[in-house]
């Protein structure tokens, strides 16, 4: 069914290109962009419209790491750095998910939060349990939230007695739950937690079953120095980090590394060339003290890099946050680098919060033809007045920085309208 969206239809296809077609049309047919133009083909006239009026019509965003277990402790035990954070708050927090009525609850909320805040798709962590993992996805399935969704393995290291397994259980379990798995628009991806985590064993059967299965991995790189360090006298064979995930088949094209904050010329250049993604995250890299990421040296390096709000690290959910907190990163990292890199503008960073992260599930740039339509509608007519006539693109820059949930009236995940209608 043919059906004609109205508005001011913002989008940004290209890193620091911004598409803006002030009371344009956008045609879709079930669901998939047929295109975006400034008048309405004479073929589409009888076509049922809807109006958005003086609204925004954006791209919605990708949030390509979080932890959904950790959702309950946001905005928490921001007082320590990464691993005394993940012993004495994350690892406690996620153990509380064996429990399934507590995880319907949890991420039933979760769900909600993301799809309302124009997150239409993730790439997420769950914890260790099968069921709740199964749960969650059911979750973001029902609110409209699309993408992948991992078991968390963690043989080792981990919070005996409170939130363990052994190497035969993690294996046993993942097979288990990537059986169960029968979602139409959540998928699965595995996630060893990170190689502290991981035996040399369990990540020798998780690349394996990778390649059997064809499953594309996510997990976390070159966070903190301190990791780093317990990493190198874990594995005192592997010259940098990246090292000990190649050797066991999960360093390969598509695979997720989120943080990447210390990795080297080297490590940056091996990303590069096995096709991996990084995810950056900017407001935990500052919440836990991990340090300051150089994106734009990745960026122009020709890294494919994208946002996550790493919730709990993180204490934004909301990407239209993430991506202010990834602008101001990046103005930092330009003084600590004595104003040598240029930091992002609010375009490079939509573009890194929207398109980078829409094109791993396969999407091409900005509102392509034949893409499902994934967008927010956003009504900003309750902001500051501004006391001059502003132009769209002023609009969509004030609205990355100053946009409340109630502010995104109708949200598109998947071809559907999931939200506000
Ligand atoms: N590294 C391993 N696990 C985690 C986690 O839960 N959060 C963050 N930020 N880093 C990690
Ligand atoms: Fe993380």
């Amino acid at each position: 069914m043919i059906r004609v969206l109205k508005g001011h239809i913002v989008s940004a296809p290209r890193l620091g290109e911004l598409d803006v077609v002030e009371n344009g049309f956008l045609v879709l047919d079930g669901g998939v962009i047929r295109g975006v133009y400034d008048r309405l083909p004479a073929e589409y006239a009888a076509a049922p419209l809807t109006d958005y009026g003086d609204c925004l019509l954006m791209q919605s965003f990708a949030d390509m790491h979080l932890h959904a277990p950790q959702y309950p402790m946001l905005g928490m035990g921001m007082d320590l750095p990464l691993l005394d954070w993940l012993n004495t708050y994350a690892f406690p927090t996620e153990a509380r998910f064996a429990d399934t009525d507590y995880a319907r609850r949890v991420y039933r909320r979760l769900a909600s939060d993301l799809i309302t805040n124009g997150t239409t798709r993730v790439c997420m962590f769950s914890s260790l349990h099968t069921e709740a993992t199964w749960i969650l996805m059911e979750e973001l399935e029902k609110a409209g939230v699309t993408g992948y969704v991992g078991k968390v393995n963690m043989d080792r290291n981990n919070a005996p007695g409170v939130l363990e397994e052994t190497t035969e259980q993690s294996v046993a379990e993942t097979l288990r739950w990537l059986d169960g798995c029968r979602f139409d628009h959540v998928k699965p991806i595995l996630t060893p937690r990170f190689t502290p985590s991981c035996t040399d064993e369990l990540m020798a059967k998780l690349g394996q079953i990778a390649a059997e299965r064809g499953l594309c991995v996510q997990s976390h790189l070159s966070e903190s120095i301190p990791e780093m360090e317990w990493v190198r006298r874990l594995h005192p064979e592997c010259e940098r980090y990246w090292e000990t995930y190649d050797k066991y088949g999960l360093w390969k094209d598509h695979t997720l590394m989120a943080h990447c904050v210390h990795s080297d010329a080297a490590e940056r250049a091996a990303m590069k060339k096995a096709g991996v993604v990084a995810v950056h995250c900017a407001d935990s890299n500052v919440n836990i003290c991990s340090g300051i990421c150089p994106v734009r040296q990745m960026l122009n390096e020709g890294l494919w890099v994208t946002l996550g709000s790493d919730i709990a690290g993180g204490a934004q959910l909301p990407m239209y946050k993430v991506i202010t907190a990834t602008i101001r990163t990046s103005k930092n990292r330009r003084i600590v680098d004595d104003w040598q890199t240029d930091f992002l503008t609010v375009e490079e960073a939509y573009y890194l919060g929207t398109t980078s992260g829409h094109r791993y599930f396969g999407a091409g740039e900005g509102f392509a033809p034949g893409d499902k339509l994934h967008a927010i509608v956003l009504d900003d007519s309750d902001f500051p007045e501004s006391g001059k006539p502003l132009t769209v693109r002023e609009r969509f820059q004030r609205a990355i920085y100053m946009t409340h949930r109630h502010n995104i009236v109708a949200v598109w995940s998947d071809g559907r309208c999931v939200v506000g209608e």
